[in-house]
């Protein structure tokens, strides 16, 4: 692949990764709340919400693979796993680290929730709050595309979509009025001893 094949491809992956996200954080929102209708069951946001995310870290793992093989930065392997560790936009880099990391403990825990419980798959998940924004400031703060005009309408619709979604979430408060009941119930069938 040239140079410049690889850096578009770096630039590309990054802003639909960012896209899909986006799109996985409102759609994890409205799976909270149990939005759903006729003509929108509620298993249709779920299963969105999870094949959307396993896209997002398809695309991620180009967007973080092709700018790690450009030569012209010669980034290392190490950039991506060890935040600020880049010689090269270092706050920016270490930034995209973070969340890349956060995005990886949330799927890799949401692989094995059946084995860690519903309360620390949880925990975990709360982590996406925290992971999209960073990813947001990573990518406005290293993209060359940063300045352009495509890449302002993009990120205005993502960042307006997911402000939207969580400002909607808090307002509606606790989305399952039984939630507290059934992690109590499932405490106690956990702690029944086998007959
Ligand atoms: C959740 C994780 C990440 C997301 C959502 C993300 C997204 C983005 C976005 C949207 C851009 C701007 C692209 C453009 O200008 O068109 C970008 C730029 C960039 N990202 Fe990431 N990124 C993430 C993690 C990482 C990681 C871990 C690395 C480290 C290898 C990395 C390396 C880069 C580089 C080098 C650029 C600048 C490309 C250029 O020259 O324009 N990103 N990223």
């Amino acid at each position: 692949m040239s140079d410049t094949l690889l850096w578009y491809t770096t630039r590309g992956a990054g802003a639909v990764s960012l896209i899909l996200l986006s799109g996985v954080v409102v759609l994890g929102v409205l799976s909270a709340l149990r939005v759903q209708s006729a003509g929108w069951p509620k298993f249709l946001t779920t299963g969105l919400h999870r094949n959307i995310a396993l896209m997002a870290m398809v695309f991620l793992a180009l967007h973080i693979v092709t700018a790690i093989v450009d030569p012209f930065t010669h980034l290392g392997w190490l950039t991506a796993v060890v935040p600020f560790s880049s010689y090269y936009r270092t706050l920016w880099l270490g930034l995209g680290t973070i969340a890349f990391e956060l995005l990886v403990a949330i799927v890799a825990t949401s692989l094995v929730r059946g084995l860690i419980g519903q309360g620390a798959w949880r925990a975990v998940h709360w982590l996406a709050y925290a992971s999209w924004p960073v990813a947001v400031i990573h990518g406005f703060g290293t993209g060359t595309d940063a300045l352009s005009g495509w890449f302002m309408v993009l990120s205005i619709v993502c960042v307006g979509s997911v402000a939207v979604a969580v400002v909607y979430r808090l307002g509606q408060g606790s989305a399952d009025p039984l939630a507290s009941a059934r992690s109590d119930f499932r405490a106690r069938v956990a702690r029944r001893p086998d007959r």
